[in-house]
């Protein structure tokens, strides 16, 4: 076997394994990152789209902003559809200027790889059997498989950023973290198409048959979801049937056109909140969603990983550079606040905007709301802060 030592070992490869390993590395800090997929496979997972300011500001700050601030698409604001009428939200009136980048997570996920392995970085890919171990202990260790050699890594902290699914938060003994949890009755169903946005910016809309949302990765590919079943059998849904069902939930009076063209990708992503308390047990410390999860609705998942990765970066610098543990004890109480106002948001917008909530009293409470939040401006600018991202916490 071989045995590695290191000061952080970090599981994951998905934005929040990779940021923070990059600014790790830009403190002077050491850390080894392991992976189950392929590289290919983690450039090419599409997922989320919207950079909040901050996250977007951080990357650039970071050094790995370069394409984002070439490609990505700086928009002021989004549109909220209902009744067949579009309602444009601004945000730089609203929020004293603040905007955000639509470019997509597999991008940010390709640079900072790429910006990880010309510096040097040891990511090892397509590995097997992870196991954390010795939690409790000041060298907590990580094992897994690799090229069919078994490998040890001793470690003075552990980062589990592996993800929903992933081995560390099960690692921890039962017990040790209270969970919360809420399951949305609704899924999306995605697609990425070859056909330039049918608008300068994102539109969110309610209709009776459900909710849709229009998003872009390039002026030349849109992606696309509409509200379908938790456990939607993609296969019953062919492109025409898609297109059908977009054309008729985004129709407006007002003769704007929905355009389509060839689907590359289709998916299903069930919807849930779920979070668990503390992030961290010893001296594994959960990140992004490993240790919380949002329903879409108000892409917050991604940057929410990256405001933990920051709170997480901050600290080990405190660690190393001054023997502070002060930032390490709070790290779980400074992201949580941040989750749960994500989690609040996210689940505010998801109910606004989808149907099946409850009764039709209800359905019409939802309708009332989005009637409120497009006519009022204190409205608006809560959703609007909300959106570009609340301010990070002190740290
Ligand atoms: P991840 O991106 O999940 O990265 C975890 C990494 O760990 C992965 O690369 C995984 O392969 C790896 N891993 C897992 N297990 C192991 C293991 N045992 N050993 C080693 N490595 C392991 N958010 C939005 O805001 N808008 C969206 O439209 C949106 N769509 C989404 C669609 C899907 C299908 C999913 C799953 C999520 C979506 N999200 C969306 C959420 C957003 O993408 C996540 O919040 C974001 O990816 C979190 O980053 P992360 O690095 O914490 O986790
Ligand atoms: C995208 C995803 C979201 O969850 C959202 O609220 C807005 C846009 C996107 O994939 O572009």
């Amino acid at each position: 076997m071989e045995r590695i030592r290191t000061q952080v070992g970090i599981v994951g490869a998905g934005p929040a394994g990779l940021l923070l390993g990059h600014l790790l590395h830009l403190e002077g800090i050491e850390s080894i990152q392991i992976e189950n997929r392929s590289r290919e496979y983690c450039e090419s997972r599409i997922r989320a789209g919207v950079l909040e300011c901050g996250t977007a500001e951080l990357l650039a700050q970071a050094g790995v902003g370069e394409r984002m601030k070439r490609e990505g698409m700086v928009h002021q604001g989004v549109y909220l559809r209902f009744r067949r009428r579009s309602h444009h939200v601004l945000f730089p009136e609203l929020t004293g200027g603040k905007c955000i980048t639509v470019y997509g997570q597999h991008e940010v996920v390709k640079d900072l790889i790429a910006a990880r392995l010309g510096a040097g970085a040891r990511i090892s890919f397509e590995v097997e059997g992870v196991e954390v171990n010795e939690l409790e202990t000041r060298t907590p260790r990580i094992r897994f498989r690799h090229g069919g050699e078994e490998h040890e890594i001793v470690c003075d902290f552990i980062a589990g950023c592996d993800g929903f699914h992933g081995v560390c938060r099960p690692s921890i003994p039962a017990g040790k973290l209270q969970t919360y949890e809420e399951v949305y009755p609704f899924g999306w169903l995605g697609i990425l198409a070859t056909v330039a946005p049918s608008s300068d910016e994102i539109v969110y809309t309610r209709h009776e048959r459900g909710f849709a949302l229009l998003s872009m990765r390039s002026p030349e590919v849109s992606r696309l979801y509409i509200q379908c079943a938790p456990e939607e059998d993609v296969g019953a849904w062919s492109d025409e049937r898609i297109w059908a069902e977009m054309q008729k939930r985004f129709a407006t009076d007002d003769g704007w056109t929905l355009r389509e063209g060839p689907i590359t990708q289709k998916g299903v992503t069930a919807m849930r909140g779920f979070l668990v308390e503390p992030m961290q047990y010893g001296r594994l410390y959960l990140l992004g969603d490993a240790a919380h999860i949002v329903p879409p609705t108000g892409a917050k998942g991604l940057n929410l990983a990256v405001a933990d990765v920051r709170v997480f970066a901050r600290a080990l610098e405190a660690f190393y550079k001054r023997g502070s543990t002060e930032l390490l004890e709070r790290y779980s109480e400074i992201c949580l606040r941040r989750v749960w106002k994500a989690e609040r948001f996210s689940n505010w917008m998801t109910r606004m905007l989808h149907l099946g909530n409850g009764s039709e009293f209800v359905e019409r409470l939802h309708l009332a709301e989005l009637d409120y939040v497009t006519s009022s401006r204190a409205a608006m600018t809560t959703l609007a802060e909300n959106y570009v991202g609340l301010p990070y916490e002190e740290c």
